[in-house]
């Protein structure tokens, strides 16, 4: 399905630069705790980062997800069953989609992403691999509720949602996006999301601060970006990467801490900072069993089925959504 025309998912201005982009680094630059979001974090030389950092041996999510996925076919071919009509919410992964769809016998597969050039490409790649199986890709902002392809109007739904992305929002925007999924597939659809769990303090720090720092290269590739595409002056040199337990939030945070007092220019402004200050980039939240619970029946979803890898570190979670009835 090409791409419709017409519709803008990236707003760009006149000298090309993406407008949502340019105001969130100008206005995370104003406020006292300077933030940017994370999803900046993706632009080509960022996802490759991440993909590298996937292959890291502090970084255990990707390799426990996979496990899950490998090792529990028979239980999501029972409790998930087949003629699902399966929304990936993001583009799909080489690896641990296919080990979903040959488990669970789908009868479409639909990756949903505002990257249109990794969605066609994700396309392609599953087609290849699954032939006989409908695949139709849609450009899309999940974060928003969507309209989905008429084809897979009548099946049954199986959102996916691997990778522990949920936890890079904060619970409110975390509970409006579940919200928005419930809305998009409707009463009666599932979800199959990744979460991962709160461990060690150590393991959690290393998976974010890596002895070769791939990490530290994909935060600092933030900081190249907006020299790049904001015309700024950023002394990246001045620069530390630091992973951070927030034991309160429950979250593994990233920051790019100002080595020495600084002044500098973004988008023809000028920004200071003290020694130690630092640019949260982003957040990592982390779950246990109730937590994740918890998260999920606030977005309308009931928890059927959890599943650990071997060494207990990430969680795969199962969750419906049931009508909604009156409680006591
Ligand atoms: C892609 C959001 C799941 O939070 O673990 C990895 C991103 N950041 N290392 C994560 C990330 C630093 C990753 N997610």
């Amino acid at each position: 399905m090409p791409p419709k025309r017409g519709l803008k998912l990236v707003d760009k201005d006149a000298s090309g630069v993406d407008t949502a982009f340019r105001s969130d680094v100008v206005n995370g630059l104003s406020q006292p705790q300077k933030a940017i979001p994370a999803r900046w974090l993706y632009d080509d030389a960022g996802s490759q980062l991440f993909e590298d950092i996937t292959q890291l041996p502090e970084y255990y999510p990707t390799r426990s997800e996979t496990e899950i996925l490998r090792d529990n076919s028979a239980s999501f071919a029972e409790l998930i069953g087949p003629g699902r009509a399966v929304i990936e919410f993001g583009s799909g992964s080489s690896v641990k989609t296919p080990l979903l769809l040959s488990a669970i016998a789908p009868s479409a597969y639909v990756p949903l992403d505002i990257a249109g050039d990794f969605l066609r490409a994700a396309a392609t790649d599953l087609a290849q691999k699954f032939p006989g199986l409908p695949v139709y890709p849609v450009e899309a902002d999940f974060m928003r509720r969507v309209e989905l392809p008429a084809e897979i109007a009548q099946m049954p739904k199986l959102g996916f949602f691997p990778g522990s992305t949920i936890g890079n929002m904060v619970a409110r925007t975390a509970v409006d996006l579940l919200r928005t999924m419930r809305e998009t597939m409707g009463v009666g659809a599932q979800l199959l999301i990744g979460m991962d769990l709160i461990k060690d303090r150590d393991v959690l720090i290393a998976a974010y601060d890596d002895a070769a720092g791939v990490t530290a290269e994909f935060n600092y590739n933030l900081l190249r970006r907006v020299n790049r595409e904001l015309d700024g002056d950023i002394p990246l040199g001045k620069f530390q990467h630091q992973a951070r337990w927030n034991d309160d939030c429950a979250r593994v945070e990233m920051h790019l801490v100002a080595g020495a007092d600084m002044t500098f220019i973004v988008d023809g402004r000028q920004f200071e900072m003290i020694a130690g200050e630092t640019i949260h980039t982003e957040n990592s939240h982390k779950f246990n069993r109730r937590t994740s619970n918890m998260l999920l029946f606030a977005g309308g979803w009931e928890p059927q089925a959890r599943w650990l890898d071997s060494a207990g570190r990430f969680s795969l979670i199962l969750a419906e959504a049931r009508p909604n009835r009156s409680a006591p």
